[in-house]
């Protein structure tokens, strides 16, 4: 499939009424990390990740009569006031897409929307808003201009935007575990859009992650800067292979049931994406000293009880506890009575696997 594979259509008549459409989808966490693009937002490596459920965001698209046609037009709101730095990320965005949706250029837009986490909780908010647009755009594609798919057509267009949008992004939207790129371990994966992960023994259907919040400051590095150190990093050939690696093997512990090779490829990929960034020409770190600590800690403490837990991390300092339902009880207790003595602020944010986008309207 090529971007060719989307013929575009136009408004046959102008628009006389405005016409919304509204969408839920959630945010996802990378137990293989996506590190690394080329061409039109494809990855150099398989990722592989969980939806989340209780982190997601919320979006409403208008479309608006417009007098004459030009570039996409959007009037952008987030959590109720007029946003300008990410509203001009999305209008970029919009622009990048005519070839597929042409209408862009016939209609002017109003894009509101909120989420249900904090800003830069380690939750990648980007992935929850690119998937959203994306399948509002869909919808709107069927309403305006008459676009028919099925249910797997829709999400896997809908997955295609929402890469273009945020690499990341087009993960969120399958339920469960998702994976985006080529592997040949996983039959119909692709580099242009992510696939639903579906031969799953049901222990990793009780996937729980608690976000535990370090820091929620804007981070220093963005993630398309970290992308781009990528290019001629002197770790990339390795990485790539390492990626792949984990991916057949994590995709097989799923298949089986193997907690503990789950656990070290998610604490392995985390730790190889902070290393890369260290590595990488003038290289940079996210983690902070109560990262490092959190997550010294979890290892001793899953030693030390025995329990099946493991951390991940995003780009970034905030801690992603990683573990099953069926010791959430003790786990909750080992929050409160141990780890949070290692960090100043006692935040945390709890979610679990998820089961996808939900349309509103
Ligand atoms: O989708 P982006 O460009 O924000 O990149 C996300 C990269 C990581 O979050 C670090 C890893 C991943 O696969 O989600």
């Amino acid at each position: 499939m090529a971007d060719s594979d989307f013929p575009g259509s136009r408004l046959e008549a102008p628009l006389t009424n405005p016409v919304s459409v509204s969408w839920q989808s959630p945010s996802n966490i990378a137990f293989v990390k996506y590190w690394g693009k080329t061409g039109r937002q494809l990855p150099v490596n398989p990722s592989l990740s969980m939806t989340l459920s209780k982190a997601f965001t919320e979006t409403r698209l208008t479309s608006l009569p417009r007098e004459t046609e030009g570039t996409a037009d959007l009037d952008f709101w987030f959590e109720g006031k007029q946003n300008s730095a990410f509203g001009e990320r999305m209008k970029r965005f919009l622009q990048s897409i005519t070839d597929i949706f042409p209408w862009l250029e016939q209609v002017s837009l109003k894009l509101e929307t909120h989420n249900t986490f904090p800003h830069s909780a380690g939750i990648a908010s980007s992935a929850s808003s690119f998937s959203a647009l994306a399948l509002c755009l869909c919808s709107l594609d069927t309403e305006l201009c008459g676009i028919l798919l099925d249910e797997t057509e829709f999400r896997i267009k809908a997955s295609f935007i929402a890469r273009l949008g945020s690499g990341s992004a087009c993960r969120s939207l399958f339920p469960g575990l998702t994976v985006w790129g080529y592997t040949k371990s996983l039959t119909g994966s692709s580099d242009l859009f992510a696939v639903p992960v579906t031969e799953v023994h049901p222990l990793f259907k009780t996937l729980r992650d608690t976000i535990l919040i370090v820091n929620s400051e804007e981070k220093a590095v963005s993630s398309s800067e970290g992308h781009s150190r990528m290019v001629n990093h002197p770790f990339a050939e390795a990485r790539i292979r390492q990626a792949g690696k984990n991916t057949t093997d994590l995709l097989e512990a799923f298949k089986t049931g193997d907690k503990d090779s789950f656990i070290r490829i998610v604490e392995n990929e985390a730790l190889t994406l902070h290393a890369l960034m260290m590595t990488s020409d003038n290289g940079f770190m996210l983690m902070y000293p109560e990262t490092v600590r959190i997550i010294s800690r979890i290892k001793e403490l899953r030693r030390e009880t025995g329990l099946d837990i493991c951390f991940t991390l995003d780009a970034g300092p905030n801690v992603h506890l990683i573990y099953f339902e069926e010791q959430s009880e003790q786990v909750a207790k080992l929050i409160v009575e141990d780890i949070f003595k290692n960090i100043k602020q006692n935040t945390r944010i709890d979610d679990f696997c998820g089961s996808g986008p939900v349309k509103l309207s």
